[in-house]
């Protein structure tokens, strides 16, 4: 069976930085997998090519049977894609569930028109939407305050309610740049354990770029290390995280880290 994701070669240059150098990368359907790597070591750059946000210098994107590499981003958000941001992009004048409805852009086919007039294409599909936004938001717990205003829930809810919005659309397979940034421990480890259960509940397969350590022991099946652009490790995570070149990279990098929520 061929991967969900693949990645083939990737390079970006940006004038002279190596952002990604020949990177490939498979990640199979049903699994979780983790992306890691010190600062600036292009994690997001690669997100940013797999999700269409950012043209690879060279290099190829499989995803879900097709080549991608060409399409557009919305394009492979209709195929299954979905992301969220490493910087928390949830809107605080909206609600809860206002923000999920932003993550439907794939799904909304009637128009505005159709839905003032409550033509029965429009109601359906508003019915259908907000079933969707009640599982997804049923499944990171938030049921409860879908019309409070975003900006009244503490910082760890918010998060959730950005991986709600990308939930809500269903996706087969949901990219996190850093989800776990700026939780507390306790925040971070029931994180974890709502990922692990998206394989199997949602029919989505996880891709996770992570700076926490036992946040990727604890959560992905495989792991992928990127240094200066380049994959310098790639296996079962247990394998990856015990290997020297990977302690390595970390060490001689980790004095000149930040708290890993900013970049
Ligand atoms: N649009 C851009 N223009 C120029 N250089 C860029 C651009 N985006 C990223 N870079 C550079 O590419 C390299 C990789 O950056 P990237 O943001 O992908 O790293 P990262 O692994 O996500 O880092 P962090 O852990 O800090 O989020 C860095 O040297 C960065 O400065
Ligand atoms: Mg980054």
């Amino acid at each position: 069976m061929a991967p969900l994701l693949e990645v083939s070669e990737v390079t970006v240059s940006f004038g002279g930085v190596m952002a990604n150098a020949h990177v490939t990368l498979a990640v199979t359907e049903g699994e979780v997998a983790a992306l890691i790597g010190p600062n600036g070591a292009g994690k997001t750059t690669l997100f940013n090519v797999i999700s269409g946000a950012q043209v690879a210098t060279s290099g190829r994107v499989r995803f879900a049977d097709q080549d991608v590499t060409s399409l557009a981003p919305v394009v492979r958000g209709r195929l299954g894609m979905a992301r969220t941001f490493q910087n928390l992009s949830v809107v605080g004048s909206l609600t809860v569930a206002e923000n999920v409805g932003v993550g439907f852009g794939r799904f909304r086919s009637a128009g505005m028109i159709a839905s003032m007039l409550c033509l029965p294409r429009a109601v359906r599909q508003d019915r259908q939407l907000s079933s969707l936004t009640r599982a997804a938001l049923r499944f990171v717990g938030l049921q409860d305050v879908e019309n409070r205003r975003a900006s009244e829930l503490p910082y760890g809810d918010r998060r959730r309610l950005e991986l709600a919005r990308a939930l809500a659309a269903a996706p087969r397979l949901l990219l996190l740049d850093e989800p776990s940034a700026g939780m507390d421990p306790a925040e971070t480890a029931d994180l974890a354990t709502l990922l692990r259960r998206l394989p199997a509940e949602m029919g989505t397969t996880v891709l996770v770029v992570e700076h926490d350590m036992s946040f990727v022991r604890s959560l992905a099946d495989r792991t992928t290390v990127l240094n200066f652009g380049e994959v310098i490790a790639s296996g079962p995570t247990t394998d990856v995280l015990a290997d020297a070149a990977v302690a390595e990279a970390y060490l001689g990098t980790r004095k000149e880290r930040g708290s890993g929520a900013a970049g």
